[in-house]
């Protein structure tokens, strides 16, 4: 394939996507795109960027802007990240090493899952061997597993790698019901599996004691993470991380969450439904941002904790619209993926698109700086109807 034309005829995130279609195999393709159930979380991320009007100033010479930020103690020149997504590996034979690369020499952040194709200390090491020194930040997702020994092991190896953050993904007690997926693997699952897709973790392979049906038998859970995860083992997972960096919760949709994250000394909370691949009638992140501006303003003005979020973020105008209600950054998830497929040129490809959008935005709204950005330049009426 001709990588170099294939980018240049893509001009937005939707125009990777459709590329990325044609290259990935489908295994690959399927795994990404897919999403649980009726895919009315997935469709609510989409949908409900668009019910949030700009309300643009004009004649504020807009010549010279700064769009950088400070996520965590470190800054970065966008404030976007790239989300954390399980097996980077089925888009590119170097797979997160891509993504590690294109955020360190962009200047951006790069939060790696606990599910990689690479070691994390190898996904690290091309981080910091294209970072800049200024620039960047690298931030590592934790998934509580069933057994501790294995948290643990991610834990230190996020800690060894020098990860700047602990992102502990607190939506996922079992996996989300992923038709398209299962469907798939169903439908080749006659011994033909393809290298690439038998590494999924098994759907449903641990068994829970405590769950058992009516004639005792134990009851199988869909998957591989902790569903017993609760806010006392922060106390645990806080000691094993030792301080190596703040700690954030991601996954978090409803207001009172974020409250309890507070009361808990949580630096930052994620707001994400995990790309509307887990519960399927959760709300868009930007309506928890909205219930949370509703019912705990100060947690907002006082800006002791970090506000990120995800889903369906595609456009520049999205990110500009979460900075306006109080995010401090958005992460992307699947056209990060997508990217992939184009490998190191791709990555470069994506956060150069979106950070133009941003950049354009910012101008034409007449904000010249992050810190400018205010609920004044949104109106959410339409969002908040419902
Ligand atoms: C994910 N997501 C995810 N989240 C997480 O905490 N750990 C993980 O390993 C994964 N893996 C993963 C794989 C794939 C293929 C997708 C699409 C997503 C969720 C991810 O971090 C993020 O919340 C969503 O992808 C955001 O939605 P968009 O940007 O894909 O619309």
């Amino acid at each position: 394939h001709d990588i170099p034309r294939l980018l240049s005829l893509c001009f937005s995130l939707d125009d990777m996507e459709r590329t990325a279609q044609k290259l990935l195999s489908r295994p690959a393709w399927v795994y990404y795109h897919s999403a649980a159930d009726a895919l009315g979380a997935l469709q609510n991320n989409a949908d409900d960027w668009r019910k949030i009007m700009l309300r643009p100033r004009v004649m504020r010479n807009v010549r010279r802007i700064d769009t950088s930020k400070t996520l965590l103690g470190y800054r970065v020149k966008y404030p976007f990240f790239i989300a954390p997504a399980a097996r980077a590996g089925l888009a590119d034979e170097d797979g997160e090493l891509c993504l590690a690369r294109g955020a360190a020499k962009m200047g951006v952040g790069y939060c790696v899952s606990s599910v990689a194709s690479f070691p994390h200390g190898d996904i690290s090491r091309a981080f910091y061997e294209n970072y800049g020194g200024s620039h960047g930040t690298l931030w590592f997702q934790l998934y509580v597993a069933n057994e501790k020994a294995v948290t643990m092991e991610r834990i230190e190896a996020a800690r060894r790698g020098g990860y700047k953050a602990l992102v502990i993904t607190v939506d996922s007690s079992v996996v989300g019901k992923r038709e398209e997926d299962e469907r798939h693997r169903a439908e080749t699952s006659a011994g033909s599996l393809s290298s690439s897709f038998s590494q999924e973790p098994p759907l449903s392979p641990p068994v829970d004691d405590a769950a058992r049906n009516d004639q005792g038998d134990p009851l199988p859970l869909r998957g591989v993470h902790s569903s017993t995860l609760n806010w006392d083992d922060l106390v645990w997972i806080r000691e094993a991380w030792q301080n190596s960096g703040p700690i954030a919760l991601k996954g978090i949709q409803t207001a009172e969450d974020v409250a309890l994250a507070v009361e808990y000394g949580i630096d930052a909370v994620y707001l994400s439904n995990h790309g509307g691949r887990q519960c399927d009638d959760a709300p868009s992140s930007i309506q928890t941002l909205l219930e949370i501006r509703r019912f705990y303003p100060r947690i907002i003005e006082d800006r002791k904790i970090e506000i990120y979020l995800d889903g369906g973020v595609r456009r520049g105008a999205d990110v500009v619209k979460a900075l306006c209600l109080g995010a401090n950054a958005v992460g992307l998830g699947r056209p990060f993926m997508y990217s992939v497929a184009m490998g190191n040129e791709g990555v470069l490809k994506a956060i150069q698109l979106l950070s133009e959008e941003i950049e354009t935005t910012m101008r034409l709204i007449g904000a010249t700086s992050m810190d400018e950005l205010s609920a004044s330049f949104v109106n959410t009426k339409r969002l908040e109807l419902e």
